[in-house]
């Protein structure tokens, strides 16, 4: 059973934790590097493969390859905007990841535990999906211990790959940059500048099948 002081700071973490995308120069202590990965490490994952690897990149030569592959990436998909949405797209800061004193490269190696992974036969992707939950893990130890972190998807798999030395198979899920910062977003960064906002939350939910709305 948890307190009622404990469950406040389960919610506490899932309520203040925010993607972030400008850091600090400042190191980050070993420990808390440590506890994240651990987190991580903690999550659930389907036929408890764990198909999870951690690539730690300090050095800044590497740090700027990556940067390079992610702002590639991002003038490349400025072609899905046009006009104001498009001025508004190339205004979005969407990585952080020279500034950051370190970024995790968080993989998913599918062939892990075999060809017959408890769960995997049926839905395939849930390798990755179990990656994500292992992300998501970090992301709220990251926030508890007072650090920011940003999600960067923005690359080509294989730019990532070649950088990092990552083999063919394995997939490189998320590019994590992690450090302390000044500014710690109250809200998303996409909802501050306009972009996207919360859905009401009683508009997704369904009762019994599809579309049909719970009696009030
Ligand atoms: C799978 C995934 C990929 C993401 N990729 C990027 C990214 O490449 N660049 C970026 O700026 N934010 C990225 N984000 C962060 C989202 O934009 C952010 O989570 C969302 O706007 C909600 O804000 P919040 O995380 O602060 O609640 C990603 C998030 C997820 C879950």
């Amino acid at each position: 059973m948890f307190t009622q002081e404990e469950k406040d700071a389960v919610y506490k973490a899932i309520y203040t934790r925010r993607d972030v995308r400008s850091f600090l120069p400042d190191p980050i202590p070993e420990t808390a590097v440590r506890s994240i990965l651990d987190a991580a490490h903690h999550a659930p994952s389907v036929g408890f493969m764990q198909p999870w690897n951690f690539i730690l990149v300090s050095s800044n030569e590497v740090k700027e390859k990556l940067s390079w592959a992610a702002e590639k990436e991002r003038r490349a998909l400025a072609i899905h905007y046009e006009g104001e949405k498009e001025t508004k797209f190339l205004g979005l800061k969407v990585q952080g990841l020279k500034e950051a004193p370190l970024t995790i490269c968080v993989t998913c190696d599918p062939t892990r535990g075999g060809s017959h992974v408890l769960g995997r036969n049926s839905i395939p992707e849930t390798d990755v999906l179990s990656t994500a939950c292992a992300i998501q893990n970090m992301w709220l130890a990251a926030c508890a211990e007072g650090l920011a972190l940003g999600w960067v998807s923005f690359y080509k798999k294989n730019d990532v790959r070649d950088i990092l030395e990552i083999p063919p198979h394995i997939d490189p899920v998320a590019l994590l940059s992690i450090g302390y910062t000044e500014h710690y977003p109250a809200k998303p960064i996409l909802e501050s500048a306009d972009w996207e906002k919360r859905r009401v939350l009683d508009q997704l939910i369904f009762a019994d099948k599809w579309g049909v709305k719970p009696e009030a």
